[in-house]
């Protein structure tokens, strides 16, 4: 028997069904019938309880789905940087190929458009959601929701810092700390320990900006006379990038490299030392993190000197691991993404090579 055939039994026996907004069908009362009818509808009305809940939580007996048939949110920070637009394309593009219905949201660099973006998904009952999360912190109660719906988070770039693991389901990202630390000793070995650093940071709080400062502060620290003398946040932007690096370059005091958290703050320093009359890449080194093509241009121009690569193709990762996890499949809690550093020496032979 269907729901409308149990509503139609209880309502026929003269019972009337309480609709409770969070747990369904919750109760009846009696006006006529006897013990026999009653036990039926006790009966009834359990299985109409169930059939409430299986439709508002994912339920392990649901049938498989396969990915033609899943719809699946994905939340994206924004589009500050080349990496960032890469990172989408490959999303988009992979849900494309498998058929998903995604729905995507970008939240313009803001956290509370991506919580209420993942409160949107959770209310249309998405099957899994794909979460670029913009900072580390303040996802605790949306995550909460969403698993206690049972619907699989996919943390692609970025880490969150919650008190329980468990309210996301897998992450896939790069060591952020190991890319600080590849370009800080690239940097150690090219001046022979010794350098007067401007830091152009990342967006305040997200993963990046804080793992990429602590992986380059834990190569410096070997070598005595690497100092940063500067610090202040481009956000990512290359426009950021640019103008913070003008107030650097005005404010005095000696400049031997610029250690960039990404590549398009990079290439916005780059502009700022050619427009102050030096040569970035000779007179000032320039080191940052990404790999997009721009700065393999540029390397290959001899302006920046190296770049850390950070793999943003993760379209056929996550969605992987969505399949997995809406299939039930236990999954690795973390999944390092690869990095390399290419300098000018290599920049010429892999630039045509480069896919974003
Ligand atoms: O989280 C990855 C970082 O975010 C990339 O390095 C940067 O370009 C982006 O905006």
């Amino acid at each position: 028997m269907d729901r409308t055939g149990l509503l139609h039994l209880i309502r026929s026996e003269g019972y009337n069904l309480h609709w409770h907004p969070r747990v369904g069908w919750t109760g009846f009362k009696e006006t006529k019938g006897n013990f026999m009818t009653r036990i039926v509808c006790l009966t009834a009305t359990f299985a109409l309880i169930v059939i409430s809940l299986g439709s508002c939580t994912k339920n392990s007996s649901e049938p498989k789905k396969n990915a033609q048939q899943l719809t699946v949110g994905f939340s994206q920070i924004g589009a500050e940087s080349g990496w960032r637009t890469a990172e989408t394309k490959s999303i988009r593009s992979e849900a494309e190929k498998r058929g998903v219905d995604l729905k995507f949201s970008d939240a313009q660099q803001k956290q509370e458009n991506q919580i209420k973006a993942l409160g949107a998904f959770i209310a249309q009952n998405v099957d899994a959601i794909i979460l670029a999360p913009v900072v580390e912190t303040g996802w605790e109660p949306v995550l909460k929701k969403a698993h206690q719906r049972g619907i699989p988070v996919i943390l692609v770039d970025r880490g969150v810092k919650v008190t329980n693991d468990d309210l996301y389901t897998t992450l896939i990202a790069s060591d952020f700390v190991a890319e600080g630390r590849m370009a800080g000793d690239w940097l150690a070995a090219k001046t022979g320990g010794k350098a007067n650093i401007v830091e152009l940071q990342g967006t305040p709080g997200a993963a990046p900006a804080i793992d990429r400062k602590k992986g380059f502060e834990q190569a410096i620290a070997k070598h005595p006379e690497m100092k940063i003398t500067k610090s202040q946040t481009g956000e990512f932007t290359r426009a950021k990038g640019k103008e913070v690096m003008e107030a650097f370059l005005k404010s005095g005091g000696e400049i031997d490299a610029v250690y960039a958290h990404n590549d398009d703050m990079a290439l916005g320093a780059i502009q700022a030392i050619e427009e102050a009359g030096k040569k970035p890449g000779v007179d000032i080194f320039v080191v940052s993190i990404d790999g997009v093509k721009p700065a393999f241009e540029s390397m290959v121009e001899g302006k920046l000197n190296c770049t850390v690569e950070c793999n943003p193709l993760l379209g056929p990762a996550a969605f992987d691991a969505v399949e997995r996890a809406v299939a039930g499949q236990k999954l690795p809690k973390n999944t390092v993404v690869q990095d390399k550093l290419f300098d000018q020496s290599t920049a010429k032979d892999v630039i045509d090579s480069r896919q974003y």
